[in-house]
């Protein structure tokens, strides 16, 4: 079973150190977020876990420094689902910190049965797309300002059955939780490529990245049967640590071996979706989202 494993799921390690650096992870009190965060941590990088529940980013961070010897975590409460609590993480932010080198765009919400955001856009478009769109253009100086620096953006390989319904973006008319995660996953690549060909000039580079198959709480609103089979089959799917490989992959690797706007998977640049190369989509999808969030972002 070992064999067929290391087969279906590569490793990949590396020992860079990265002291002086600080991260924001999104999402980070389970799952890929909270292993990323500890990997980093181990790498000698200050972590801000940016978790909506506090109990759960404190006990998070708690682990994490039980774990890593010497690590900088903390919490601090980020509602993606809430454009004030966005704003109020990043006016904290600016607050307390000096520099921003890795914005690591993690949280989802996956397939929930319809809902709404505080602002009234579909939970999983609101949370996984315009939830980190807002975030990065509030944080977009800081990164500047602490250049060389990156985003992060975790996508899926779900992209591939997205379509970006300009007509019904929020699923009024016609809701299916498939095709909105597929949407938000599609936007997350399609908002990396625009963003990186803006911010390029300024050092700050932007990666999305699909990390595989993944055993974690992702699948909560999937119903027992998904579940079922995920336990069961989970031999096949990476664990937290290993679904982790490839946002740190984007984080350590040089710049210059690096494709800024590019795909990543199993810790190697990968081609998109047809959809996912479409410049015309991504403009457009910029210029709605900003008018969405009532922000001006040339
Ligand atoms: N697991 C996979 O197989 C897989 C495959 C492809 C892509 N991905 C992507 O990988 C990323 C991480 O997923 P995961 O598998 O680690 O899932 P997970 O274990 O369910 O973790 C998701 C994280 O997002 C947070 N979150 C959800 N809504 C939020 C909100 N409104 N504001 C702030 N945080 C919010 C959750 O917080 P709570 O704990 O408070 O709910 C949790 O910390 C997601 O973007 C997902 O789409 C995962």
């Amino acid at each position: 079973m070992q064999a067929i494993r290391s087969l279906i799921i590569p490793g990949w390690s590396s020992d860079v150190r990265l002291e002086g650096k600080t991260a924001i992870i999104t999402g980070a009190n389970v799952g890929i977020g909270k292993e990323t965060a500890k990997d980093l941590a181990g790498r000698g990088v200050r972590v801000i876990l940016a978790c909506r529940d506090m109990a759960k980013g404190e006990q998070a961070a708690r682990d994490i420094m039980r774990e890593v010897k010497g690590a900088k975590v903390v919490a601090r409460q980020l509602d993606l689902a809430d454009t004030k609590s966005i704003c109020q993480f990043a006016e904290n932010f600016y607050n307390d910190e000096k520099a921003l080198h890795y914005l690591i765009n993690n949280a989802g919400v996956a397939m929930c049965p319809y809902s709404t955001t505080v602002d009234g856009y579909e939970m999983q478009f609101g949370v996984n797309h315009l939830g980190h769109f807002f975030l990065t253009f509030l944080l977009l100086d800081l990164l500047k300002h602490s250049a060389p620096s990156r985003v992060i953006n975790l996508s899926s390989l779900a992209h591939t059955m997205g379509k970006i319904q300009f007509d019904d973006l929020s699923g009024e008319k016609d809701y299916h939780p498939v095709r909105a995660y597929a949407q938000s996953k599609l936007a997350n690549i399609l908002f990396t490529r625009e963003l990186s060909k803006r911010i390029e000039a300024q050092g700050v580079m932007a990666y999305s990245v699909d990390p595989g198959m993944v055993n974690t709480e992702i699948t909560r609103h999937l119903g027992n049967p998904i579940v079922t089979i995920s336990k069961t089959m989970s031999f096949l799917f990476k664990t937290p640590a290993e679904g982790a490989y490839t946002t740190i992959y984007c984080a350590v690797t040089p710049e210059n071996e690096m494709v800024t706007g590019g795909y990543y998977k199993d810790c190697a640049f990968a081609e998109t979706s047809r959809a996912g190369q479409d410049d015309g989509t991504a403009l457009k999808l910029w210029a709605v989202s900003c008018q969405l969030l009532g922000i001006r972002w040339r």
